[in-house]
């Protein structure tokens, strides 16, 4: 759905053609062609187009004489304004997945099947970097989820396009289809994660994790286990088990190892796959519920991101991926509140708040992937707490870890996937909060600092191993608003961890930071 092509784009005869223009200073405007350049003499003598970052110019080359951009074969021609292009390498990346973006959506609403994008290969920049943020801001931007409308796929945004295609514009092709190839597969997860997410409860289902977590297991080097609710049983995971009673689905505990070599760094990512949040007993208010359809989307992310690492197969690292699934329900054998269950660990918990699962499953997950994998590092996402809403908005990912040179390297990945994300603290005084008077620990902390007493509840099952939780609640939807995201899910967190499999290099130190 997205190539590359060497042909010349003055030949490109389809619906849309994109080229990026450079601002410098008030008077100039820098673009691959020519032609373009002449075209925006008289749009920019009239202040209307300037080449701001995200503005855009829209000609039709028919009308156009043939030094002015009369000699495009193509349908219309769409120029996206870059801005001056000053700032850090993260920013520029950014840059260039909104103005790809841009160019999509204006593709969409002027209903265009296909379009063919010129990379700014006048830019001092890389061209494998900006190669693959085009991609991103491309086919995440062309994302639409309408399988269940009926009006084949349309939607007040337009159809998505069929065709989209990247011309390299004076950068190395080798270096553009290296880039593609990562955005490519960055992108198309980031999708698969939008599709889980978007999914009703009664669509996906733990078994479905269980399916995709076999599908991308085969003809692969991955491996996938999945374990029933049998084999929780007899291992102990209480926490599972506890959220699952209510529920009519079983749960589905989805792991996948791709393992490259036994002396290689082990990278271990878990993710909430809580199907569908309804409280349990302690049961959440109706307005809004439905939204908690996307209290998957750790789990999402994490799945998504292996199909990644089943593509490209990293000869340097091993990773392993935990889903637990369930839905949170009600159902007659529901968990009561007051309840006390024993983790995969041996740590009891006085379950006071029903509606408090994530936690509770996630403990199970970690505890069992830590004790047998022994990773070097893990890092768990979750839509874990309302809290993080009222602390970070819906802009910023909340990062909890016990050691800080694990939290550069994910603040720096995820910087550089546009998905970025602010650390708040641990410690003791929090972890008091969860004291119980019947059991080790209580699974809530009270109302100041839920995100924080949340991840000190985690921070029980993962022993001295370097790790870090994302609170992804206020990103994973709503996210910022921006031209390569929709509204809805937004696939967060998925290109932050292929980053971060794909640059992996050992911690200094091992110990607590
Ligand atoms: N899935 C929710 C967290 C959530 C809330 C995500 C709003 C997205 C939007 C989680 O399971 C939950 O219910 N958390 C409770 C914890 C509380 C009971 C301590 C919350 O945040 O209210
Ligand atoms: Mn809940
Ligand atoms: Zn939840």
């Amino acid at each position: 759905m997205l190539k590359v092509t060497t042909k010349d784009p003055l030949h490109y005869d389809g619906h849309l053609l994109v080229y990026f223009a450079q601002k410098k200073g008030d008077k100039k405007l820098i673009c691959n062609a020519k032609e373009v350049e002449k075209a925006l003499r008289q749009p920019m003598k009239a202040g209307d187009f300037i080449g701001e970052k995200g503005q855009t110019f829209l000609f039709y080359p028919q009308q156009c004489a043939k030094g002015e951009g009369g000699v495009f074969k193509a349908k219309r021609v769409l120029v996206v304004g870059l801005g001056e292009f000053e700032g850090d390498v993260a920013s520029c990346r950014e840059e260039f997945r909104l103005a790809a973006g841009t160019a999509v959506t204006t593709a969409r609403s002027l209903q265009a099947r296909d379009a063919l994008t010129v990379l700014p290969g006048f830019l001092k920049f890389s061209a494998l970097g900006v190669a693959e943020c085009v991609a991103e801001g491309l086919i995440l931007g062309n994302y639409r989820f309408s399988k269940y409308k009926k009006e084949n796929g349309s939607n007040e945004n337009g159809k998505p396009l069929t065709k989209l295609t990247i011309h390299a514009g004076g950068f190395t092709n080798t270096q553009v289809e290296k880039g593609v190839a990562l955005g490519r597969a960055s992108a198309l997860a980031g999708c698969a994660a939008r599709d889980m997410a978007n999914e009703p409860g009664n669509g996906w289902t733990p078994q479905r994790f269980a399916d995709f977590g076999k599908k991308i297991a085969h003809n692969s080097d991955l491996k996938c286990r999945v374990l029933e609710k049998s084999d929780m049983k007899k291992l102990g995971m209480g926490g599972l088990i506890s959220v699952n009673q209510g529920s009519a689905l079983p749960p589905k505990l989805v792991i996948l190892e791709y393992i490259s070599g036994k002396k290689n760094p082990t990278l271990m990512f878990v993710g909430k796959g809580l199907t569908f949040d309804s409280g349990g007993i302690s049961l959440k208010p109706s307005p809004g519920m439905e939204e908690m359809k996307y209290d998957m989307c750790g789990g999402a992310a994490v799945i998504s991101a292996m199909q990644i690492v089943a593509k490209e197969k990293p000869g340097d690292v091993n990773v392993v991926a935990l889903i637990p699934a369930t839905d949170n329900m009600s159902g007659s054998a529901a968990t009561r509140p007051g309840d006390i269950i024993t983790h995969y660990n041996g740590v009891t918990s006085e379950v006071v708040n029903t509606d408090a699962e994530g936690r509770l499953i996630l403990a199970d997950a970690l505890s069992y992937g830590v004790e047998k994998y022994s990773p070097d590092i893990v890092i768990d996402l979750a839509t874990l707490t309302g809290a993080v809403i009222f602390g970070l908005g819906h802009h910023r990912t909340g990062l909890l870890s016990n050691n800080d040179e694990l939290v550069t390297r994910i603040m720096d990945a995820g910087d550089d996937a546009g998905e970025p994300l602010w650390r708040l603290p641990l410690g003791p005084e929090y972890t008091k909060q969860l004291k119980s008077e019947v059991a080790d620990l209580k699974n809530i902390g009270g109302k100041p600092a839920g995100t924080i007493t949340a991840a000190a509840y985690l921070e029980h099952f993962i022993g001295k191993t370097p790790w870090a939780h994302l609170d992804i609640a206020g990103t994973a939807w709503n996210f910022t608003e921006k031209s390569y995201i929709p509204k809805g899910p937004s696939g967060i967190g998925v290109r932050t961890i292929a980053n971060l499999i794909r640059n992996w290099y050992p911690l200094k130190k091992t110990s607590k930071g």
